[in-house]
Formats: structure tokens, sequence, C-alpha cells
């Protein structure tokens, strides 16, 4: 009878030792989160599929309608890969380029940018990677 009570115990201890392993592991599925660092706010951004669509949205819409091949308002062709991770960290920071000084970055709010930096910091010049898929094209 001990030694049966013995086992139950060991199988319990056994299983809640394991509990928290397994949510862990629940989590990760899908892939892991990418993080970045915001010099501006001093906080870390998961880079959440969310946030770098809205991102991608406001990039499209309110940059790339400046900054595409053969525009007729001086910008310079950009894309995502323009500037490294640490690149467009800066651009957001400092925002010392003639745009964001001139007010062309007036319509979107700071949480917007904020977007925008996450969806072009997921796309850097330096997120390349030779053992990701995303080296295929
Ligand atoms: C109204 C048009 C306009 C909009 C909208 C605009 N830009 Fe610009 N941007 C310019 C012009 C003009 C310059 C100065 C010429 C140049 O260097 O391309 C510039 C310069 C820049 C530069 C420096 C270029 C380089 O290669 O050094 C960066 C980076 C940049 N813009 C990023 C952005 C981002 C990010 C957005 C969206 C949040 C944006 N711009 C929206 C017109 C615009």
């Amino acid at each position: 009878m001990i030694k049966k009570i013995a086992v139950v115990l060991t199988v319990m201890v056994a299983f809640l030792a394991l509990l928290p392993l397994t949510g862990v592991l629940a989590d990760d599925e899908g892939g892991e989160t990418a993080y970045r660092f915001d010099p501006a706010t001093q906080t870390s951004r998961a880079l959440e599929y969310k946030n770098t669509w809205e991102g991608y949205n406001l990039y499209k819409s309110n940059c790339k309608s400046c900054h595409f091949r053969g525009n007729e308002r001086g910008a310079r062709y950009l894309n995502e890969d323009s500037r490294t991770m640490r690149g467009w960290n800066t651009v957001f920071y400092k925002k010392d380029v003639r745009c964001a000084k001139d007010g062309a970055w007036a319509k979107l709010s700071s949480e917007e940018l904020m977007y925008v930096n996450d969806y072009l910091y997921s796309k850097a010049y330096d997120t390349w990677d030779p053992r990701s898929a995303k080296s295929c094209g």
C-alpha cells in the first residue's frame, strides 16, 4: 500500500515539475518572437504580426507615397533594406531626415511611427539570415 502511494506521489511530482515546461513549449509554436529595443521609449517591442502589418500599411501609404522610384517630389527611392536595423531605429529616433523635419511625417502619431519603425526594422538590410526561408526571396 505504501509503495503504491509512493508511486502515485512520484508521478504527481513529475507531472507538476513538467507542467511549466509544457506551457513554454505551447507558446513557442509558430517560431520565436523577435524584439526591437526602441531607443526613444526605452522599451522592448515584440515584432508581432499585428505591429508589422500595421507598419507595412502605414509605410506603403505614408512613406512610399513619396519614396517610390522615379517620383517627382525629390525623394530618393527607399526600400525596407535601405537601412540596417540600427539605421532605421536612428531615422525614427533622431527624425533628422528632411521629410521628418519639414512636416511630411506630421500626419502620423508617435504610435503609428513606432509601427512603421517595427516593420522596417523587421525587414532591414541586415535581417537576412542564410538559415531561414527568407533567403529564398
Ligand atoms: C511628402 C513626401 C515625403 C513623404 C511622405 C516621406 N518622405 Fe522621406 N524624404 C522626402 C524628401 C523630399 C527627402 C529628401 C531627399 C532624400 O534624401 O530622399 C526625404 C528623405 C528621407 C530619408 C533620407 C534619405 C536617405 O536615403 O538618406 C529617409 C530615410 C526618409 N525620407 C524616410 C521616410 C519615411 C520613413 C517616411 C514615412 C514615415 C517618409 N520618408 C515620408 C519626402 C518624403
